[in-house]
């Protein structure tokens, strides 16, 4: 038998094939249904209009192609960042930020960490705060304007993935938010994330 497989490439490949995906199937398929994965956690909200125009700034400018949003369970990683990201913290998450370099440090519980006035300093010129940092300055974000008026589409959009954004969250979405710059937006998104799970550095 073992013969047999080992002189035929085409028959070894189907058995291989079959133990990877067998083990997959039993891997993945109960994760779908445990609630821990797919339940958010205590006190999880979803962003409010600001943070989420906030959110999308920090996808436009690319901060995810140098900042992970994941911490792993792994003692060096929960050392430095604080607790180990959970699934229930990112039910709201669309799209993920997981990220898949680190150029910069993982942000995944940056929140409180700094102050406001950091934040500013830092987006402007990193270089201020942190005289080895590499990352860019993102001046222009303190002169543009949040542009309000796509906000109630976009809490729309999430609502019908499944963020929970009621019609009074839809309709005042725009309002308020008239002398905000993208500084302020991104700053209010940096400052919540990963706050729910205090334990950290
Ligand atoms: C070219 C890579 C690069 C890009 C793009 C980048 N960063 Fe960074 N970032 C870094 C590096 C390197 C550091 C560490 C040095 C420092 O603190 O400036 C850092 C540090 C930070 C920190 C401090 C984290 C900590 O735990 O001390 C924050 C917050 C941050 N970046 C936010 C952002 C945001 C928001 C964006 C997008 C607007 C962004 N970064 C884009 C490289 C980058």
């Amino acid at each position: 038998m073992n013969d047999f497989i080992e002189k035929n490439i085409g028959v070894m490949m189907l058995l291989i094939l079959f133990a990877v995906s067998f083990g997959g199937i039993i891997e993945i398929v109960p994760l779908m249904n445990q609630n821990v994965v797919t339940e958010p956690i205590n006190g999880l909200k979803p962003l409010s209009p600001l943070q989420l125009a906030g959110r999308d700034i920090y996808i436009r400018e690319g901060c995810h192609v140098c900042h992970s949003q994941m911490i792993r369970p792994l003692r060096s990683e929960v050392e430095r960042y604080g607790h180990y990201t959970v699934a229930g913290e990112l039910v709201y998450n669309h799209p993920f930020l997981f990220g898949s370099k680190r150029t910069g440090p993982d942000l995944a519980r940056v929140g409180g960490l700094y102050s406001d006035a950091w934040h500013q300093a830092h987006l402007y010129d990193p270089r201020a705060v942190v005289p080895e940092s590499n990352m860019p300055g993102f001046t222009w974000l303190f002169d543009t304007p949040v542009d309000a008026a796509v906000l109630p589409a976009k809490l729309r959009a999430l609502r019908t993935v499944g963020v929970p954004y009621t019609d009074d969250n839809i309709a005042n979405a725009a309002q308020g938010l008239e002398d905000t710059t993208e500084a302020d937006a991104l700053i209010a998104y940096l400052q919540q994330l990963g706050t729910l799970i205090k334990d950290r550095r």
